[in-house]
């Protein structure tokens, strides 16, 4: 039987792109992770989790178990909004969805939105899985490149304007992850947040806003595109994945509330109603504020040491940007392929990830790579840079 033929048009062309997840290489045992995006272990609250699944079964027994889950998930959307409202977004219900993960946020918005005629406008570098996500909807993706200060604007202005001078479809949305981004940790500077506005309502499209490190800041945090939008053009993203734990699936979409009613006519049950309950239930028992120092005082602390350790123990022709805040450094390797540099890399007993993946022309990507700080703990990171200098040293 030939499976394939069964397929949709749209999921076969899918079907040609690389696999999900190229990215991710299989691990020799002892390799130091720089590679993975991961919360810290020591980080991840099993002991409050595991009190709130015992206070929710406790006092709700069967009921989180059951397609129309728990009481407690409006609440969840309760606390969501009120840490919305503390970063000046203030939403009423009906603008706020809750869906599993930012991912599916992203996928959900996608398929809203796009077809295979639809242009979508994304940074260059970009956050891999959300390119993987958009070529599943459509071949049409055009990059504007980003600088220290985010997405270069004036660059995004001049791509409009010639494809209106040359009659060509205007990007429908722009994806953009403003603050400490993945991958290169940059934060993009208030005026280029107006100036994007300013052009989603000239050029007359959405921005998607994804906000998945935005609490996350070593000092003061930016405020979000979405809290200077008076216009309802940003559909705003955030995730718990990041500050609590990425396997409870807990991220929303805020935006105007005829978006937020389509995308829930999509979404229906494809979410989990016993995490979201045992996520309120752990957020009304923890102080989250308190929560938040305890992880920007940590990865400002491990992020400090990855970037002594690329000091000590890299060449000097190696440059990386300083971020304020999120999981990653971004570093560039002049004449180097880092894809090429990978099986090396992995053999001295350290992972990262090729520049390649986060750019739409891959070969964009080629002498970068993404570090993260977030997984592996201090001594280890000091570790990793170490071997990695090991191996760039004789390019
Ligand atoms: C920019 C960005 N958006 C979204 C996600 C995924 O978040 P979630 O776990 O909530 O799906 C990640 C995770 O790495 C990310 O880096």
């Amino acid at each position: 039987m030939n499976v394939g033929s069964y397929f949709s048009e749209n999921s076969k062309t899918a079907l040609k792109n690389e696999p999900p997840g190229a990215w991710m290489p299989n691990l020799p045992d002892g390799c130091i992770r720089l590679s993975s995006g991961y919360p810290d272990p020591a980080l991840i609250p099993a002991e409050g989790i595991k009190a709130a699944v015992a206070r929710l079964l406790d006092e709700e027994h069967d009921l989180p178990l059951h397609y129309l889950g728990s009481p407690r998930m409006a609440r969840l959307k309760q606390q969501i909004q009120r840490r919305l409202a503390e970063r000046g977004i203030c939403v009423v219900e009906e603008q706020l969805l809750i869906t599993s993960g930012a991912c599916q946020a992203i996928d959900l918005i996608a398929r809203i939105l796009l077809d295979e005629e639809a242009v979508v406008a994304v940074e260059s570098p970009t956050y891999m899985e959300a390119l993987e996500i958009f070529q599943n909807y459509t071949k049409q993706i055009v990059s504007i490149p980003i600088d220290e200060k985010g997405i270069q604007t004036d660059r995004l202005k001049e791509m409009l304007d010639e494809r209106k001078r040359k009659g060509l479809t205007l990007p429908r949305f722009l994806y953009t992850i403003p603050t400490f981004q993945n991958p290169t940790g940059t934060t993009m500077i208030t005026e280029r947040r107006e100036h994007l506005l300013e052009l989603s309502a000239e050029f007359d499209f959405l921005i998607l806003e994804d906000d998945a490190y935005g609490e996350l800041s070593f000092d003061k945090n930016p405020p979000p595109i979405k809290s200077l939008d008076k216009s309802g053009r940003v559909l705003h993203v955030g995730s718990l994945s990041k500050v609590v734990a990425p396997g409870m699936r807990i991220g929303w979409i805020t935006g105007d509330s005829a978006f937020i009613k389509a995308l829930e006519w999509f979404k229906k049950d494809l979410d989990h109603p016993f995490s979201q309950s045992t996520m309120a239930v752990y957020l009304e028992n923890t102080n989250f504020e308190k929560r938040l120092h305890l992880l920007k005082d940590v990865y400002r602390a491990k992020c400090a040491v990855l970037l002594r350790a690329l000091e000590q123990f890299l060449p000097d022709s190696v440059s990386w940007y300083v971020p304020a805040g999120g999981y990653f450094v971004w570093v560039r390797i002049p004449g180097v392929d880092t894809s090429e540099l990978l099986s090396q890399s992995l053999a001295e007993g350290v992972s990262y990830v090729p520049g390649k993946y986060f750019f739409l022309n891959q070969k964009d990507g080629t002498e970068f790579l993404r570090l993260s700080f977030s997984y592996a703990n201090e001594k280890e990171i000091m570790e990793g840079i170490q071997r990695l200098g090991k191996v760039i040293a004789p390019f």
